[in-house]
């Protein structure tokens, strides 16, 4: 069986083909901010410009390799609300092209669901970090349930506005990443961590204000270490709640080694083990969603066209998860 997926809920445009086993074969478009961050208009402009390409070269490759399509699989939300429309209505047009189901997917359960897929993890707490969202969450009576999360901004907005500030390109979380290597001097920044959430306003701005005082290397690392400790403070405390002994990481600040790190040494400590996907897998991949469209479609989890309207604010424990 084959799903075809469709991502685009925010700066990448990505069409995937996979089946059971593997992805079969992916095709992206990435919109670059001319300056600033994301905007979300010139966004779903940019997904727009290149729905035909991009879906083109996933369909000419099918039809290469006499693969049938057996389901189309959009991301519904959360995400920017023109982009989500685009996408969805080039999914919907697929969907009665081929005559097949489709699937409205939720964005940040497909993150979850590609990481399990290809790292092997079965229960595990999830920590899902990237720039729209911060959360520490595990599957409980049937949904992805969210432990703790952030009372603000996300982490990576929150590295992506210091980023700008500090006058670094806009995605700012590699680059810092990048600059906290050559650190050697920890400036203390403010840690928020209230029960099992957390917030990063405050200090994606004292870094920002540290800037004058101090050296961006030493910032961009103290930041890194101040955030990654309060995100691995609330995976662990999760971990003993839920009972669990794996984590698994996902999102486009997954990407990041220093984090990697953090959590391994916690994962190490507790006897636990510590998942992280392939790094195409972690930011935002039209491989995601043509699986969760594929296990969603297994399950019998499909919608009708009336029921594929996009939603911006869809929460992760909003899914019944039935595949699992
Ligand atoms: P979502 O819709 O799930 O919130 P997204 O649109 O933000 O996803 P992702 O690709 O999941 O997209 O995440 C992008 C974020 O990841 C950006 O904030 C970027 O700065 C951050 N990021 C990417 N690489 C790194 C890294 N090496 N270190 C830290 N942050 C990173
Ligand atoms: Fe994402």
């Amino acid at each position: 069986m084959n799903v075809l997926g469709l991502e685009g809920t925010a700066w990448n445009l990505s069409a995937a083909l996979v089946d059971e086993d593997d992805v079969v074969v992916e095709e992206n478009a990435i919109y670059v901010p001319a300056r600033g961050g994301i905007h979300p208009r010139e966004a779903a402009q940019h997904h727009a410009e290149h729905m035909l390409p991009v879906v083109k070269a996933v369909l000419d490759m099918a039809e290469d390799e006499d693969l049938s399509i057996d389901g189309v699989a959009f991301s519904q939300g959360p995400g920017l609300g023109p982009c989500l429309r685009t996408v969805a209505t080039a999914a919907r047009a697929l969907s009665l092209r081929y005559g097949v189901p489709l699937m409205g997917v939720n964005h940040c359960v497909a993150h979850i669901e590609v990481g399990k897929w290809k790292t092997g993890a079965r229960d595990p707490v999830i920590l899902y970090v990237s720039g729209g969202n911060s959360q520490v969450l595990a599957l409980r009576r049937g949904r992805y349930r969210i432990f703790g999360e952030t009372l603000d901004i996300s982490v990576g907005n929150a590295l992506d506005k210091f980023a700008r500030r500090a006058g670094l390109p806009h995605p700012g979380g590699p680059k810092i990443e990048e600059m906290a290597r050559e650190a050697d001097e920890y400036v203390p920044l403010p840690y928020v961590v209230k029960g099992m959430d957390f917030s990063f306003t405050g200090l994606s701005t004292a870094a920002a204000e540290a800037l004058r005082k101090h050296d961006l290397t030493d910032v961009c690392s103290s930041l890194q270490e101040t955030a990654f400790a309060m995100l691995v403070e609330v995976t662990e405390r999760a971990m003993a709640h839920a009972e669990k002994n794996e984590v698994l990481l996902a999102g486009g600040v997954g990407a990041n080694r220093r984090l990697q790190e953090m959590l391994d040494i916690m994962c190490d400590e507790r006897g636990a083990r510590f998942y992280v996907p392939e790094r195409r897998f972690m930011g935002d991949n039209g491989s995601m969603i043509a699986y969760t469209g594929l296990l969603m479609q297994k399950s019998g989890v499909e919608i009708s066209l009336a029921e594929s309207k996009v939603r911006p604010g869809y929460r992760t424990d909003e899914v019944e998860v039935v595949w699992v």
